[in-house]
């Protein structure tokens, strides 16, 4: 149970263990401000700590996922400012949460936007979506993750072209170029999101944060080091319940029950 209101988020618990956080500025299409974005952290720690919990999904809305930081809120920021402030070095705390975060795009995801969407743990698409780094048209450069993710998601020539052009790329292309996850028609892709956030929330919590945690390290850390930290999460899977019963629930044939222990 979340126990905030926010004002530029709808946040709801569903299918008893997937948190839903819907960006909420539509006069705006989503645009990132500092307080969009401070209620999106609240309300994904809130999901964190809530062990009813088992994965969260965020989304926009059918027109947006989000249009970028808020060009109305930066225009006038300073260096010194933007520098002594280390802007969107909060927006960091994404990539923290242990449990797995799913972004699900429908429409626009451009900037900030698109750097958010790749801070979570996948992409999910809406076949509508429309993928971009467009801050060059505003003499900047993408600042939340845009030049690095987006390389490591697609590779350098296209992750070039799209941050010097501005250009932006559909939902296909996206999910061509290992952007994207799964693509599914537009109207349905909330429906889908949460069912797919349901099924992880069923697995063993412990071997789903492990794995995510182990994926996510292979982006920052040779392969040596990437290779020993998964064969430590892995040995140290067999101290839990869940991995005891998952192979015993699979040798009886039936499906196993989880409990996080
Ligand atoms: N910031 C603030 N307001 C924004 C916004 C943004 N990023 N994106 C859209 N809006 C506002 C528009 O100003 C407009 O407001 P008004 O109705 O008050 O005029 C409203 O949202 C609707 O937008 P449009 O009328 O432009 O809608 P459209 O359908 O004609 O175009 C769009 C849609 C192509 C996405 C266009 O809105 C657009 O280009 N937006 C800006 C995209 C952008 O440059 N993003 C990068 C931002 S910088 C960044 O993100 C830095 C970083 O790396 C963290």
């Amino acid at each position: 149970t979340t126990t905030k209101a926010y004002e530029n988020i709808q946040v709801e618990v569903l299918q008893d263990n997937v948190g839903l956080i819907r960006l909420h500025r539509p006069k705006a299409l989503n645009a990132l401000s500092d307080a969009l974005f401070a209620d999106l952290i609240h309300a994904a720690k809130e999901f964190e700590q809530n062990d009813a919990i088992g994965c969260m999904v965020v989304t926009g809305s059918t027109k947006a996922f989000a249009a970028g930081a808020d060009i109305s809120e930066m225009k006038d920021r300073t260096f010194d400012h933007t520098y002594s402030k280390n802007m969107f070095s909060e927006w960091a705390d994404i990539t923290k949460l242990g449990k797995p975060i799913i972004a699900a795009v429908n429409g626009f995801c451009l900037g900030g936007g698109c750097e958010l969407a790749m801070m979570c743990d996948f992409i999910l698409a809406g076949d509508k979506a429309k993928f971009g780094q467009p801050e060059i048209n505003l003499g900047i450069i993408p600042g939340a993750g845009g030049t690095q993710r987006l390389t490591r998601a697609i590779g350098k020539s296209k992750a070039m072209y799209l941050c010097l052009t501005g250009e932006m790329i559909d939902a296909e292309t996206a999910y061509q170029n290992g952007l994207v996850a799964k693509i599914f028609p537009a109207d349905d892709l909330v429906d889908e999101a949460v069912k797919v956030a349901h099924t992880i929330a069923g697995k063993g919590r412990m071997s789903v944060m492990m794995a995510k945690e182990a994926v996510n390290a292979s982006q920052e850390i040779s392969l040596q080091e990437g290779l020993r930290l998964e064969r430590r999460f892995f040995q140290s899977l067999f101290a839990t319940h869940d991995q005891k019963e998952g192979m015993k629930a699979f040798l009886e044939k039936r499906t196993p029950a989880f409990t996080n222990k």
